[in-house]
């Protein structure tokens, strides 16, 4: 779908379907909203005064012109009620509002701003959340495409009156533009199946998006893991039968002036569980289990079509888990690239292996802050829900709340867990400095902990296990791959960028 910006009334538009507004209680459409009412001789204000359309929340009413105007139809949809609206209820209606005019086979689309006129929203930020709400609904996996006739939406323009506002909705339109092409990369990539998307699958795309922002790569094979003495992340990929890659992705390399954020991304392309092989039963979800990785290069591919002044560093550890004749086991002691050792409780316990030579090498960037993203424990789950909230852990206060502030910018809801020593304790080992597994209780926060064993900056963790993969479609996020985490990331880089 192409993004448009036009001056003018959207009466006037020509395109098939125009899309407007109402918020609840109101009996007298006002604005654009009202011109097209009163072009229509009122029809709007008629179905309101029916009671047929009360403006809830992602309700939807098609009024059809029949000659009045040149669009064939109109989208009416309901913003709920004004006390409260805000960008969550922007990008819903943008939504609710593509998805209907798609299912009605339209094909150029013209529509307001929602909640810049009487919303009293930042007209650029309504204008990102618009066009986000939009693309981001309108996502469809390419392997879904082949078999349904295709129906989708052309373009979309969006229509303002007012000349003065035509560049701040310019620049937020652009801003989403960028942000959906991540969040779309970061779906598709956990949409492929598992013999797909390997980790050298994950490699090319992280290549495609080095080539396309000019940005270094490095794809470490086993060799150069075994030379930086990567004992933990080469432990997991030991039984894999594809071959490990470890992926760096750095923008702005060179920049050791500009402050440097390192996001590290889980990438286990399948989780078994290796020789702590799991139940058969959904076992097919653990195909989503780089959703952290996928993050990563979706914030890396945003970054570098927004060109973020910063110094962004991607590491993404990839390979499978697998159960084989070289898997490493339960009882085995791993030593891990800090010359830290770790005695094998559970071989399903991988990522935190994986992570912790990713968040060793992290250091080498003297990072002012690293975020790692991961679906690390079913714990979490329990624990917050399933596409309720990922888990937060953090050992610094202002990199806390820049993270909280970006999850209340995008509605990617993070919830604080604590990282008590206690749980330091339940993961001693006799063997070792630790274990990789606590036990039953208290699985997300013995996961945090043994985490922090490998980091010395500021860091933060999200346990995204219950947040990449979705079996139900949500407002703007059909059911599959979320793409979690991507805006929250783009958000925590632009307040970076603001407060430099
Ligand atoms: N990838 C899983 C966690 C997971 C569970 C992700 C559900 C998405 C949905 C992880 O590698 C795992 O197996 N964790 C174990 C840890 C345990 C062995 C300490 C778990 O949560 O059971
Ligand atoms: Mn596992
Ligand atoms: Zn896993």
């Amino acid at each position: 779908m192409d993004i448009k910006i036009e001056k003018g009334n959207i009466v006037d538009a020509t395109s098939d379907t125009i899309i407007v507004n109402l918020f609840e209680g109101v009996t007298v459409p006002g604005g654009a909203t009202g011109a097209v009412d009163a072009a229509l001789g009122g029809a709007i204000s008629d179905l309101i005064a029916g009671g047929d359309f009360k403006g809830e929340s992602g309700e939807i009413t098609v009024v059809y012109p029949r000659g009045a105007i040149a669009a064939r139809r109109v989208v009416v949809v309901g913003l709920g009620k004004a006390d409260g609206f805000d960008l969550e209820g922007v990008r819903r209606a943008a939504a609710a509002a593509i998805k209907r005019a798609r299912d009605l086979n339209a094909r150029n689309v013209a529509s307001i701003v929602h909640g810049a006129g009487i919303g009293g929203l930042d007209v650029a930020a309504a204008a990102q959340a618009t066009v986000e709400g939009s693309l981001l609904a309108a996502y469809r996996f390419d392997a879904d495409k082949k078999k349904e006739p295709q129906n989708d939406v052309q373009t979309l323009t969006l229509v303002e009156y007012d000349g003065e506002r035509i560049e701040a909705i310019s620049a937020g339109a652009a801003t989403a533009v960028a942000i959906a092409a991540g969040v779309s990369l970061a779906r598709d990539l956990v949409n492929m199946p598992p013999n797909v998307a390997t980790p050298s699958r994950l490699a090319a795309a992280a290549e495609k998006i080095a080539s396309d922002h000019g940005f270094n790569v490095i794809i470490g094979d086993r060799e150069w893991a075994a030379e930086r003495h990567m004992g933990a992340y080469l432990a997991v990929a030991q039984g894999a039968g594809e071959p490990p890659k470890f992926v760096i992705l750095e923008h702005n390399a060179d920049r050791t002036d500009l402050p440097t954020v390192v996001l590290v991304g889980k990438g286990i392309t399948f989780d078994t569980g290796g020789i702590s092989i799991k139940p058969s039963e959904r076992m097919g979800d653990m195909k989503s289990d780089m959703g952290g990785a996928a993050a990563v290069f979706g914030a890396m591919e945003t970054v570098g079509r927004l060109n973020v002044p910063l110094r962004v560093i991607g590491i993404t550890p990839c390979t499978e888990n697998m159960p084989d004749a070289n898997a490493y086991r339960p009882a085995d002691v791993i030593k891990a690239s800090n010359g830290k050792t770790i005695e094998i409780i559970s071989t399903d316990a991988e990522g935190r292996m994986v992570l912790a030579d990713a968040l060793v090498y992290a250091e080498s960037y003297k990072p002012d802050a690293v975020i790692d993203l991961a679906t690390l424990t079913g714990a979490c789950v329990i624990a917050l829900g399933g596409g309720v909230a990922a888990g937060l852990f953090c050992n610094d206060d202002t990199l806390k709340d820049r993270l909280l502030s970006a999850s209340g910018a995008t509605s990617e809801r993070i919830w604080q867990l604590p990282l008590y020593d206690d749980y330091r304790r339940s993961i001693n080992s006799d063997v070792a400095d630790m274990k990789n597994s606590g036990g039953r209780f208290g699985g997300v926060g013995t996961s945090a902990t043994f985490l922090r064993e490998f980091t010395n900056y500021p860091w933060a963790h999200l346990d995204i296990a219950g947040m990449a993969l979705s079996e139900k479609a949500g407002d703007y996020t059909p059911a599959g791959g979320t793409g979690f985490g991507v805006r929250l990331l783009v958000s925590y880089l632009q307040g970076m960028e603001r407060s430099k």
